[in-house]
C-alpha cells in the first residue's frame, strides 16, 4: 500500500508546478476542495497573462518587475513562462541581464522564497546527502556558480544565485528545456568582497574565498555527487573567475557532460556573427583575417573557436591561428614579446612590433576587427576609415560590455564607413538612420546559443559537450538570419523569434551528437520532431 499522501487542494494551490490560480475551473475547484478559496469567476491563462502585463506596466522600474515575475514563478510556474514566452525580447532583459545584475547586488535585501540549492564549503563530505534534499530525482540540467565574477560586477558571493536562476529561466523560455529537470546551484566558498562579509544582512559564509587544493576537492566532490545522483545531467559552469573557470573546464570536459557558457557559448555566438557577416560579404571563413583589440579570455576564446572552425574548412590549425591576430594594451602580439601568457602565445605572429591599433590595421589588412578590450572609443574614426579603405564591407564587431565600454557605437561604425560596415556589438544599440537607409544593429548575445545547446543536450542525453558542437550551433544560428534581416544589416536573428531559432539550432546540434555517437538515447527518425516533442510549453495540465 502506498504511504504517499494525496496532496490536498490547498497544497495544490501552493505548488507552483500544479497551481493554476484563478484558472482552475469550477469542476476542478469542486474536485480539489478549493471552492471558496479563489475569487468567484474562473479565469484562463490568456487573461492571467494579460493581468500580469497590466501589473508590470504599473511599476516604475525593472527591478520591481523582476520581483513580480519572480513571485509569479514561485506561485504559478506555467503562468510565469507564459508571460515571458509571449514576449521574450521584452522580458529577457528583466529576467536576465541587465536587471538580474541589480537583483544579485540586492539579493540579501530582496530574498523571498527559496529556489535552487546552496552548497557551502563548510559541508564538505556531505554534499551528496545535501543534494538528496532536492525534491526532483531526475535532474538533467544544472547551472552552477561560485559567485566570484558575476557579470561585470565582480565578487557577489552567494548573492550571485540570481544568475543560475535567471539563466535556467532562459533555457526554458528560449529553447523549451523543461523546468522540472533544471537545478540552479551556488557553491558557497566564501567571498572576498568586504562589503558583503561586513553586512549583517548577507546570507553566505563570512570568510575569505577558499582557494587551491581545498577548493578543487570541494568542486570535485560536487561533480562526483552530481554524477551519482543525476547521471544524465549536464553541469554548466557560470560566472567563475578565470583562474577557476579554465582549470575546471579542462578538468571535467572529457570526463562528464559539462561546459562553460562564458568561455564556449561566448565564442560560439561571436563565430555565429562571423558566419552571419559572411552571408553579407559572400566570402569564406578561411578567406578572413581578423584583428582582435584585446587579448584576454574573450579574445583568445573566440580566436581559438574561429581557428578551429577554419580547420574544418581545410587549413591547418597553425595557419588558422595566424589569421586571428591579437592586439593588447602593449601592442600587437608578436613572437618577440616576452610578456605573453601561455594562452596567448599560440596567437603571437612573426611581425615587427606595432604599438598603435590603426597601424596594425594598415599593416595586417584585416577583413574584420573584434573589440574585446573593455575600453570604449578605441575603434575611432581613423580605425574605421582605414578598415573601409581596405574592405568593401568591413566587419566591425565592438563586443565589449556594457554599452558604455563599447569600442564604438553603431552610429559611428555606419557613419565613418559610409554605410558599408557589417556591424554587431556586445551590448544593444538602437537602429541607425544613415544615407536614407535604416540599419538594425545585431547584438551578439549568448542567449542565441546556450538555451539551444541545453535543449540539444537534454533531448539527446549527450555524454559530452565538445567545441565542435559550438561551431555547429554557430552555423545553425547564421542559417536562421533571413534575407530581410540581412538587408537591414542584421546578422543575428531578432530576439522575438528566439524559441523557433533555438529549436532549429538545437536540432542541428542534436544531429551532430547522434552522428558522433555521443547520444544516450536511440536516434529518432525525425530529430527536429523529437526536439519539438521534448520542448516545454506553458500550458496547464488537464
Ligand atoms: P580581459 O580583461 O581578460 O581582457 C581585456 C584585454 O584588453 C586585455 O588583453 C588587455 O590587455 C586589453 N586592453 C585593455 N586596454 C587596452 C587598450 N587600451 N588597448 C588595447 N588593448 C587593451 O577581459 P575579457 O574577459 O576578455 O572581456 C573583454 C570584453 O569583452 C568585456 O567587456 C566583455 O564584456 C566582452 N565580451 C563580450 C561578449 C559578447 O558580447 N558576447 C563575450 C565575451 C566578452
Amino acid at each position: 500500500m502506498s504511504t504517499q499522501a494525496v496532496p490536498t487542494g490547498y497544497e495544490v494551490l501552493r505548488n507552483p508546478r500544479r497551481n493554476k490560480g484563478t484558472a482552475f475551473t469550477e469542476a476542478e475547484r469542486r474536485a480539489l476542495g478549493i471552492e471558496g478559496l479563489l475569487p468567484t469567476l474562473p479565469s484562463n491563462l490568456t487573461l492571467q497573462v494579460a493581468r500580469i502585463h497590466t501589473e508590470l506596466d504599473l511599476l516604475d522600474n525593472d527591478l520591481q518587475r523582476y520581483l513580480v515575475l519572480s513571485d509569479t514563478q514561485s506561485r504559478n510556474e506555467t503562468l510565469f513562462y507564459a508571460v515571458i514566452m509571449a514576449d521574450p525580447a521584452r522580458f529577457m532583459p528583466i529576467v536576465y541581464t541587465p536587471t538580474v545584475g541589480e537583483a544579485c547586488q540586492k539579493f540579501d535585501r530582496i530574498f523571498r522564497a527559496a529556489r535552487g540549492m546552496y552548497l557551502p564549503i563548510s559541508a564538505r563530505g556531505r554534499l551528496r546527502e545535501i543534494l538528496c534534499n532536492w525534491p526532483q530525482k531526475d535532474v538533467r540540467f544544472i547551472v552552477v556558480t561560485d559567485g566570484e565574477r558575476i557579470l561585470g560586477l565582480g565578487d557577489q558571493g552567494i548573492n550571485g544565485m540570481g544568475i543560475p536562476i535567471g539563466k535556467l529561466a532562459l533555457y526554458t523560455a528560449c529553447a523549451g528545456v523543461p523546468p522540472q529537470y533544471c537545478l540552479p546551484i551556488t557553491l558557497d566558498v566564501g567571498t572576498n568582497n568586504p562589503a558583503l562579509t561586513e553586512d549583517p544582512l548577507y546570507l553566505g559564509l563570512r570568510q575569505a574565498r577558499v582557494r587551491g587544493d581545498d577548493y578543487a576537492a570541494f568542486v570535485d566532490e560536487f561533480v562526483q555527487a552530481v554524477q551519482v545522483l543525476y547521471p544524465k545531467s549536464c553541469i554548466q559552469w557560470e560566472d567563475f573567475a578565470n583562474i577557476n573557470a579554465i582549470p575546471i573546464l579542462e578538468r571535467y570536459r572529457d570526463k562528464v557532460c559539462t561546459y562553460n557558457d562564458d568561455v564556449q557559448g561566448t565564442a560560439g555566438v561571436a563565430l555565429a556573427g562571423m558566419y552571419g557577416a559572411l552571408r553579407i560579404t559572400g566570402q569564406k571563413l578561411t578567406d578572413q583575417r581578423f584583428l582582435f583589440l584585446g587579448a584576454g579570455s574573450a579574445a583568445t576564446g573566440i580566436a581559438e573557436l574561429i581557428s578551429l572552425a577554419m580547420t574544418l574548412e581545410g587549413i591547418d590549425i597553425t595557419q588558422a591561428r595566424s589569421r586571428n591576430a591579437l592586439f593588447d594594451i602593449n601592442g600587437l602580439l608578436v613572437r618577440s614579446r616576452t610578456d605573453l601568457a601561455d594562452f596567448q602565445r599560440p596567437f603571437a605572429i612573426d611581425h615587427a612590433p606595432i604599438s598603435k591599433f590603426v597601424d596594425a590595421v594598415k599593416a595586417l589588412r584585416p577583413t574584420g576587427i573584434i573589440g574585446v578590450s573593455t575600453v570604449p572609443k578605441l575603434f575611432n574614426q581613423q580605425v574605421i576609415e582605414a578598415m573601409s579603405e581596405i574592405n568593401e564591407r568591413p566587419i566591425i564587431f565592438p563586443y565589449s560590455n556594457p554599452t558604455s565600454r563599447s569600442e564604438c557605437t553603431a552610429d559611428e561604425a555606419y557613419r565613418w564607413s559610409d554605410g558599408r560596415a557589417v556591424f554587431a556589438s556586445g551590448s544593444p544599440f538602437p537602429p541607425v538612420e544613415f544615407g536614407g537607409r535604416t540599419f538594425v544593429p545585431g547584438q551578439g548575445n549568448n542567449v542565441y546559443i546556450f538555451p539551444a545547446m541545453g535543449m540539444a543536450i537534454f533531448a539527446t542525453e549527450a555524454k559530452r559537450v565538445t567545441d565542435e558542437m559550438f561551431i555547429v550551433a554557430a552555423r545553425a544560428l547564421a542559417e536562421q538570419v533571413t534575407e530581410e534581416d540581412l538587408k537591414v544589416g542584421l546578422i543575428y536573428p531578432p530576439q522575438s523569434r528566439i524559441l523557433n531559432t533555438s529549436l532549429h539550432v538545437a536540432t542541428r546540434i542534436a544531429e551532430w551528437i547522434f552522428e558522433k555517437d555521443l547520444a544516450r538515447v536511440p536516434r529518432p527518425a525525425d530529430i527536429a520532431a523529437h526536439i519539438r516533442s521534448c520542448a516545454y510549453r506553458p500550458v496547464y495540465p488537464e
